[in-house]
């Protein structure tokens, strides 16, 4: 018996469904879900398979919303999505002329029968004759079909390489897009969100390049080919079968109905299932230490049979409807068939003329119902290609002015850049990351080139938002940031971070070898460079433990590596930058005291000549900075050397002197 309550199910449905839905955005990628699922009659588009949150919502598919401002809205994304084709486009009338050809080789194929059948079965020929005929019409049709086929391979052939070439261009534009947006976009949207715009979004758009153009051409001409077809063979009998339309037209859309309304409810406990496991794994030290495993197992058997219940009806509608479709046609056919009989037997109506017809009128659904079907692949691939516009319609970092300046260090001279000292100066910087909250309120701080100025405040104070604003991940709305007098707007962005070194808050490694990583402060760092800078961080020693030493391959963020040994990383990533301004946010936080104190004579040299900003959770490490900032609330409450503070007897001393405690 489960011991989950009704309030948490409901809970569990809601918020993995739609959680996952936001932050993965992938439940249409689960095992099963591509293929003919995935191009199923109930498919809607992305935005139904992902909820999205927010000003996402707006993705919903073609269906619903007030018609013109949105078919003008398909339109420009259809113009834009062809725009990536570019100059493959000259190949597409090759595909075109190829579908026609094939699609026409198969249907001509099978009106050759009828004087083949006909030769058996009327003329007064000898039976040697008969069988010369009936070997040269099988040899007519075989030349047909295999010109078909050949169609049919050159139409695939093409069309992949254009739409791969397309799909090309558009991811590299989509990941040079994310290379430009601003740090604002990625505090808005989650990894798992951008993630599935390369992945689900694309797919669906490749797939309706790949598949849906030619299909959608083949299905027209072969619907339009077999109707010209039956009326050719005979009139009679053509209209009659026009006339079960309507019924396979009702039943098609009644399951199609049902299985888009299943469908959804599938994407969403597939959702929720997906989330689960994806927030369980990753936590599964904090289930573990809690001994919550039972739980866990409880509510994921919960979501599990949600998804099943689903499921089965979704699979159901879904598998159902070429069966009933096939079941369907059989009715036209023997609707086709027995009136034909009767025509063959009163009117005169050839045999070879009636086998060709009911041939026809069994395949007379097919083209009908992947019409219907592909024109949902066309709205799935719409919906994706809108999301992955979205985000290339996103406002880059702004572009630097156009007499931005470039700056480099005194000690690094460049052509064209203006030396610089690296003094910084924060004139009333007041910021807040969303409009409505001030997170720095009308900050003053001046440091000196080649000075070491200290943040200090409880956790949430604003230190980490200063440094955001020096090496401009964020923009200001008021106040200025001077660089040696300059206003940091004024500079090229990628000249003003070139001459900032920063150990951020959260250290990030890159799959490859330590020495990749470290030279990832500098490029053209020599490999002794890289060993000096590792000595500076006192890196140096566990790198040498390590099993290959300077090439032992990190993975996925240097897993294999403590938290302190990734920090000291990170240290001599910025020590072999030889920039004029430092900033070390928390770089110490996970070292212990020891080695801290061994990495204090290394940071001291790194620090001389180079204006540092740092932020430290030890008063110690901070204490003989030659300017220390109190921070409360995105204020400053406080600034001087530690002398000059603790002789104030404020906040600084309390602090010190572990009054109140520093988070
Ligand atoms: N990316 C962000 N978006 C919105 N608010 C943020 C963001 N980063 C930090 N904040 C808020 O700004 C305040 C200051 O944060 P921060 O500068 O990181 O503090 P700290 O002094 O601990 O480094 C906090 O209240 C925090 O909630
Ligand atoms: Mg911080």
């Amino acid at each position: 018996m489960s011991r989950i309550s009704e309030e948490r199910k409901a809970a569990l449905l809601r918020r993995y469904g739609s959680n996952y839905a936001n932050k993965a955005g992938m439940p249409g990628r689960g095992p099963g879900m591509r293929g003919p699922m995935m191009r199923g009659p109930g498919m809607r588009g992305p935005g139904i398979r992902r909820p999205g949150r927010g000003d996402h919502q707006k993705a919903g598919g073609p269906h619903d919303g007030d018609g013109k401002e949105k078919s003008k809205k398909w339109i420009e994304i259809i113009r834009r999505m062809f725009a990536y084709i570019g100059k493959d486009a000259v190949k597409i009338p090759v595909v075109f002329a190829c579908v026609l050809c094939s699609t026409l080789a198969s249907l001509g194929g099978s009106y050759v029968l009828r004087p083949v059948i006909n030769n058996l079965v009327y003329a007064d020929r000898s039976a040697e004759e008969k069988l010369k005929n009936l070997v040269l019409g099988i040899f007519i049709m075989a030349g047909i079909y295999s010109i078909g086929i050949l169609c049919t391979y050159f139409q695939q052939k093409i069309m992949v390489g254009i739409s791969q070439n397309a799909l090309v261009k558009i991811r590299k534009d989509l990941f040079g897009k994310i290379q430009r947006l601003p740090v604002k976009y990625h505090d808005k949207h989650t990894h798992g969100e951008i993630m599935s715009r390369f992945t689900n979004d694309l797919d669906t758009v490749g797939m309706m390049l790949n598949n849906t153009l030619p299909q959608l051409f083949s299905g027209f001409v072969t619907l339009i080919g077999t109707v010209v077809l039956m009326f050719m063979t005979n009139w009679i009998l053509a209209l009659v079968t026009i006339l079960t339309v309507p019924m396979i037209a009702y039943v098609g859309s009644a399951i199609g109905n049902r299985s888009r309304k299943y469908y959804m409810g599938q994407q969403q406990a597939l959702g929720a299932v997906n989330g689960y496991i994806e927030e369980i794994i990753s936590g599964q030290k904090v289930v573990k230490v809690f001994n919550h495993e039972e739980t866990v197992m409880e509510e994921f058997e919960f979501l599990s049979d949600e998804l099943r219940d689903k499921q089965m009806k979704a699979q159901f509608f879904g598998g159902i409807m070429g069966p009933v479709m096939g079941n369907l046609s059989q009715v036209s056919y023997s609707l086709s068939a027995v009136v034909g009989g009767i025509l063959c037997i009163t009117a005169g109506f050839d045999i070879g003329g009636l086998t060709i017809f009911t041939n026809y009128s069994r395949q007379f659904s097919r083209p009908v119902n992947e019409l219907a079907m592909q024109i949902n692949t066309v709205f799935a691939a719409l919906a994706g290609a809108e999301r992955v516009f979205e985000v290339m319609d996103e406002p880059s970092e702004t572009e630097d002015a156009p007499d931005a300046i470039e700056v480099c260090s005194e000690t690094q001279p460049k052509e064209g850049a203006r030396p610089i000292k690296g003094e910084v100066v924060l004139k009333n910087v007041t910021f807040g990351y969303t409009p409505d909250k001030t997170v720095l309120k009308n900050i003053n701080v001046t440091a000196k080139p080649g000075k070491k100025i200290a943040f200090v405040g409880s956790t949430g104070a604003g230190k980490t938002t200063i440094i955001n604003l020096i090496s401009r991940f964020y923009e200001i709305e008021e106040g200025q940031i001077l660089l040696d007098g300059e206003d940091i707007r004024k500079i090229k962005r990628d000249s003003l971070r070139r001459n900032i070194a920063m150990v951020l808050q959260d250290t990030h490694l890159f799959s490859g070898t330590v020495m990749e990583n470290i030279r990832y402060g500098r490029l053209d760092a020599t490999d002794e460079e890289v060993i000096t800078a590792a000595r500076i961080a006192n890196a140096h020693s566990f790198i040498e433990r390590l099993p290959e030493g300077y090439n032992t391959v990190l993975e996925g963020d240097g897993v294999n590596l403590s938290q302190g040994q990734r920090q000291l990383l990170s240290i001599a990533r910025a020590a072999v930058s030889k920039a004029p301004i430092l900033i070390l946010d928390e770089a110490t936080s996970s070292v212990d005291t020891r080695t801290e104190s061994l990495i204090q004579k290394g940071l001291d040299r790194l620090m001389r000549d180079r204006t540092t900003f740092i932020i430290a959770h030890r008063l110690s490490t901070v204490r003989n900075a030659d300017l220390i900032v109190v921070l409360e609330h995105g204020e400053i409450v406080e600034q001087g050397t530690h002398e000059e503070l603790l002789s104030i007897e404020g906040r600084y001393k309390q602090l010190y002197t572990g009054v109140i405690e520093l988070d």
